[in-house]
């Protein structure tokens, strides 16, 4: 199976991607984990994709397919794939459909997580990540059992990002209403898009999100 996850910022696509991998055994691929990478890295597609992050604006497609492609390359990501931040243009889910038809696949749901915009801003300033394990957590709604020390893998490591401020943060969410918002039409066209209600607790989302992909595996 191959899911995507559509939202805007915040919308908890990088958090129900971590618990669908656990609970379906498929990859997360997260375009903005892969980038971020490539800037800690010091590639040249991290060094010219740097600036244009911290301005909260879309990275070309040129660089993001490059990246993602790389990935694919690997070759664990056969049983399947949620997809957390991509496509986030017309141009770049019009090569995801050509990469996987040429696998002989395609995509079995494309979720839409439906959110208030106000609201992001305030998920995404208490948000903080585990560097040991990549775990996200949250000031108010997902906070560590042990205060500072991951739940998972137990590092003390924990990081925030660099484009987590509040200007930031309505930049990437213009973005997303004027270039990845039009993909709900598009995959409603193809007949695979569902929408949840992302404003409930994180166990309820992701209660509603087994539901979907359960059901299409
Ligand atoms: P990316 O890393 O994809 O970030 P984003 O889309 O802005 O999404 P976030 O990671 O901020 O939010 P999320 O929906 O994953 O929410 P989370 O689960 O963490 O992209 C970053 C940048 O990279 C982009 O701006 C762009 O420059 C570039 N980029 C990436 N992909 C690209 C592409 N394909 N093309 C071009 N450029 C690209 O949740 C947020 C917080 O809320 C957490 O603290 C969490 O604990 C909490 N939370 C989650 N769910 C709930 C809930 N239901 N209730 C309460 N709290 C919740
Ligand atoms: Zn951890």
């Amino acid at each position: 199976v191959n899911v995507i996850l559509l939202g805007p910022p915040g919308a908890g696509k990088g958090t129900q991607a971590r618990m669908l991998e656990e609970k379906f055994g498929l990859i997360q691929l997260s375009t903005g984990d892969l980038l971020r990478a490539a800037v800690a890295a010091g590639t040249e597609a991290g060094r010219e994709a740097k600036a244009v992050m911290e301005a909260g604006a879309l990275v070309s497609d040129e660089i993001v397919l490059a990246i993602l492609k790389d990935r694919l390359a690997e070759g664990d990501v056969k049983a399947g794939v949620i997809l957390d931040g991509f496509p986030r243009t017309t141009a770049q889910a019009e090569a995801l459909d050509a990469l996987l038809s040429d696998a002989g696949q395609g995509i079995d749901a494309a979720i839409a997580l439906v959110v208030d915009d106000e609201a992001m801003v305030g998920r995404i300033s208490g948000r903080f990540t585990c560097g040991g394990c990549g775990e996200g957590y949250h000031d108010t709604f997902k906070v560590p059992a042990k205060s500072g020390t991951c739940d998972k893998c137990g590092s003390t490591d924990m990081t925030r990002r660099a484009d987590d401020n509040a200007d930031t943060v309505r930049e990437r969410l213009k973005a997303y209403h004027v270039q990845t918002a039009p993909l709900i039409g598009y995959y409603e066209a193809q007949g695979v898009l569902r929408k949840v209600d992302a404003m409930g607790e994180i166990g309820i989302v992701a209660e509603q999100l087994a539901g979907i992909v359960g059901s299409a595996t």
